[in-house]
């Protein structure tokens, strides 16, 4: 295992064309080294089934049930109440909810149209698969969040045909455009959920099993997160780098005013800073350690 990224590290620090193709390459014996095998059918790898196993094995269910089921129920694809109205617990989990589902959305539309790993060609059309049945593997997860607090009618419910519209235009997007959107996407992805370990604390204070499994799977999901991120940096030229850093502002604010739990949970400005800012030095060891890192930010923190 390469040696931990220096604290400072930043993301942005500037690497060569090739030094980026070695790392693609890096990347790929990583994610096969890791995860095992790929099932296509089953969108998943051998590993992080057992991962998943284990956690069901010993599955950590809430003390308590929520107050009112119901409302998750109720809330969790649109939000229908009042959410200042909501317990902290269920807003929580509507949040994770709804966040959650926008990436299987955007993971279940780019599953079919990658190809799969006996017709990928190049090592980054390998990758992808793999990214992808990462993903997957974090939907499992998410649920079992979900069970842990016994809500077990979750449902992932695709979005209306505008948003997948929307969702189209994404993926038509300028490659070079594309890059930087898709790198700030796993940047936002990972900053909410150092975040969300930060809140866990005292809004499941008076669950702390539930809260450390909570915390268990997230963190699961979070070392992947990590290394998604200097992957899609790995895409990056100079240009790319920067466009990226102007993009961080405005789609944090946009995908987060999408989701009316984010303002009330959240300190969304404080989000945006985190990201602009982000080095690895502000990631807790527990979700760093074993982590991807490219090469060159190890080299130049
Ligand atoms: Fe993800
Ligand atoms: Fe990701």
């Amino acid at each position: 295992m390469a040696p931990p990224a220096p604290a400072g590290a930043s993301i942005f620090v500037p690497a060569t064309r090739r030094e980026r193709a070695e790392n693609f390459e890096g990347y790929w014996a990583y994610l096969r080294q890791k995860n095992g095998e790929l099932f296509e059918r089953e969108q998943a790898l051998a590993e992080k089934q057992r991962v998943l196993g284990r956690f069901r094995e010993h599955a950590v269910r809430a003390r308590r049930p929520l107050t009112a089921p119901e409302l998750f129920y109720r809330n969790n694809v649109v939000m229908r109440d009042d959410p200042r109205a909501l317990d902290r617990t269920t807003l929580l989990l509507t949040f994770l909810y709804k966040f959650a589902r926008h990436e299987w959305v955007g993971i279940s539309a780019a599953w079919d149209v990658t190809p799969t790993l006996a017709d990928s060609v190049y090592v980054t059309d390998k990758i992808s698969r793999y990214h992808l049945a990462e993903e997957f593997g974090h939907m499992r997860l998410f649920h079992e969040m979900f069970e842990t607090f016994r809500l077990d009618r979750v449902q992932w419910v695709p979005l209306a045909p505008w948003v997948r519209r929307a969702y189209a235009f994404f993926t038509r997007m300028p490659p070079a455009l594309m890059a930087s959107a898709a790198f700030v996407t796993e940047l936002m992805g990972f900053t909410v959920y150092l975040h969300l370990d930060r809140i866990l604390d005292t809004i499941l204070a008076e669950e702390p099993e539930a809260r450390e499994r909570v915390r268990a799977l997230l963190y699961e999901i979070a070392g992947d997160e990590l290394g998604h991120i200097g992957l899609r940096r790995n895409y990056l030229g100079p240009l790319g780098c920067r466009t990226a850093k102007l993009m961080i502002g405005p789609m944090f604010r946009a995908f987060l005013r999408s989701m009316p739990e984010a303002a009330l949970l959240f300190d969304v400005r404080q989000m945006v800073k985190d990201a602009q800012g982000f080095t690895y030095g502000a990631v807790s060891p527990a979700i760093s350690k074993g982590a991807w890192v490219p090469s060159y930010v190890r080299l130049r923190p």
